[in-house]
């Protein structure tokens, strides 16, 4: 592994919005006791930026504005409410370089990967800008199989609804969640992470300047997310809660929601098998497993978790890949040429490296990596294990970061099998030149989403989400705006 080291940190990117406040009910505002956090960049250990801690009465204050603004959002015209999401997609590609800069300072990845990230997130709301013009023609009308009176089927915005994002994806996680939710009608409180405010809080200036009206677009930073998510979805007046994080938390939200009996999303922890077959394309195959791995320095719910070679290729894939990892340029992610930037912060890095420990510590082989560097920032070295053995956690826990574990088999029956032996399911990786294989492969593993040649899946326009503890609804695709959208029955007799 080659390590940069930076002479002196980037400089902290332009905020591009008002420091220690947050808009709700479009005005931007401190915390009701005027307590922030501290925002750092996870390369330098630095911090960036304070940003307002909201206390419950904070939380309750933007909720009492998302359902002020909810039938005014619901009634407006939805071309309308598409023009406002097309200007939010523009002004967020006319400041990609300060978005990308800003993700890359709180978050850690590299420039590239935030500006990756930029368009990603971006596309969300030209594809849900696209989708919204056509929302009220769909629907069904006709007569009921009886012939006696009619049946209308139309769909309304489910209303206001609470989105609480992670730390991983600063722009792109609550841009597939607002923007689905402003094209179907309803208002929101985004909660981002407490790690990675920064972003969410400059998407809503770019929104505002779009035309957002007060109070559709409501954020809340606040370092008490227990606290002031509770109350509210203790209050009835939520009726969506849509979640990105892990399966833990993802249960206790689902536990609260159960009470007032709120609309949930939820997108939640994997575990994602990649195959890798005796007649893959192995350029192919190497090049996807190190984007299935790497993208994001690992630290996404997408990420291979456990990679699984055919006994034919596995020696010469092993060896390709690790190669890859061994040279991959760690460091700063706003340093040009970085290709991997740090974790986000020390607790992750103490995670994967517990993973790791412990797989080595009961026989599991090292083949590159493994040992964590002394200096500023939270780095985790690309990293290889294989001849894991069946006690390891690595084998059953989701790493979160730059460490591939490498499995063998020989027979396809086996391959299905071992991807299948996990209660999660959400994206999954083939490799194989055989097209039956590969749709038989694909049809057979449990999961949500699989990528078949290829390590990325992701894209605004495909249906994101996994099945069993993986999560419920989908994000993206048509399916993304359902998640929004309550069906009306009307029966008509004439
Ligand atoms: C995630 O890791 O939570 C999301 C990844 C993606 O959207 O590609």
């Amino acid at each position: 592994m080659e390590h940069t080291t930076t002479t002196a940190p980037a400089p902290t990117p332009a905020l591009g919005f008002p420091e220690k406040l947050m808009p709700i009910g479009g005005v931007w505002v401190p915390s009701s006791t005027g307590t922030t956090i501290t925002v750092s960049n996870p390369a330098t250990e630095q911090p960036i930026a304070e940003v307002p801690s909201a206390t419950v009465q904070d939380g309750l204050a933007a909720l009492d504005a998302a359902c002020s603004a909810q039938d005014a959002w619901a009634a407006t015209p939805a071309r309308e409410r598409a023009d406002i999401l097309a200007r939010t997609y523009q002004g967020i590609i006319d400041r990609r370089d300060e978005f990308a800069a800003l993700i890359t300072a709180e978050m850690g990845k590299t420039l590239p990967e935030a500006q990756a990230e930029v368009d990603y997130g971006a596309g969300f709301f030209r594809w849900f800008a696209e989708s919204a013009g056509r929302l009220h023609l769909e629907g069904q009308y006709g007569l009921e199989p009886g012939g006696n009176y009619r049946i209308a089927v139309s769909k309304r915005p489910v209303g206001p609804a609470l989105l609480i994002t992670p730390w991983n994806f600063p722009l792109a996680m609550g841009a597939r969640k607002i923007a689905p939710a402003l094209a179907a009608g309803c208002t929101t409180v985004l909660k981002p992470a407490e790690l990675t405010p920064l972003t969410s809080l400059l998407l809503a200036q770019v929104m505002e300047e779009a035309g957002v009206p007060a109070g559709v677009v409501n954020v809340i930073t606040t370092n008490d997310s227990r606290g002031v998510v509770g109350a509210i979805m203790a209050d009835p007046r939520i009726r969506k809660i849509s979640f990105t994080g892990s399966t833990q938390v993802g249960r206790a939200l689902l536990r609260q929601a159960a009470e007032n009996v709120m609309n949930t999303s939820m997108e939640l922890g994997g575990n994602a098998p990649l195959i890798v077959f005796d007649d893959a394309d192995l350029d192919q195959a190497v090049d996807g497993a190190i984007v299935a791995k790497l993208r994001n320095g690992g630290q996404s719910c997408v990420g291979a978790n456990r990679i699984y070679l055919q006994s034919g290729i596995a020696e010469q894939f092993t060896q390709r890949f690790t190669e890859k990892m061994a040279a991959t340029r760690v460091g700063d992610g706003a340093e040009p040429g970085v290709e991997l930037g740090p974790l986000v912060d020390a607790k992750q890095v103490a995670s994967v490296s517990a993973l790791v420990t412990d797989a080595v510590a009961k026989g599991a082989t090292l083949l590159t990596g493994g040992t964590i560097q002394e200096g500023a920032g939270y780095y985790y070295p690309p990293t290889v294990l294989t001849n894991i053995p069946a006690d390891a956690d690595i084998r059953t826990e989701e790493i979160f970061g730059p460490v591939a574990a490498i499995y063998t088999f020989d027979t396809e029956d086996e391959a299905i099998t071992e991807a299948n032996d996990t209660p999660y399911g959400l994206a999954s990786y083939v490799f194989t030149q055989n097209l039956s294989r590969a749709l038989r492969v694909a049809d057979a593993i449990e999961a949500g989403m699989t990528g078949i040649n290829r390590g990325l899946v992701s894209n605004p326009a495909a249906p994101f989400g996994g099945t069993n503890q993986s999560g419920l609804h989908r994000e993206g695709g048509t399916e993304g705006l359902d998640a929004y959208q309550e069906t009306k029955y009307t029966g008509i007799q004439l």
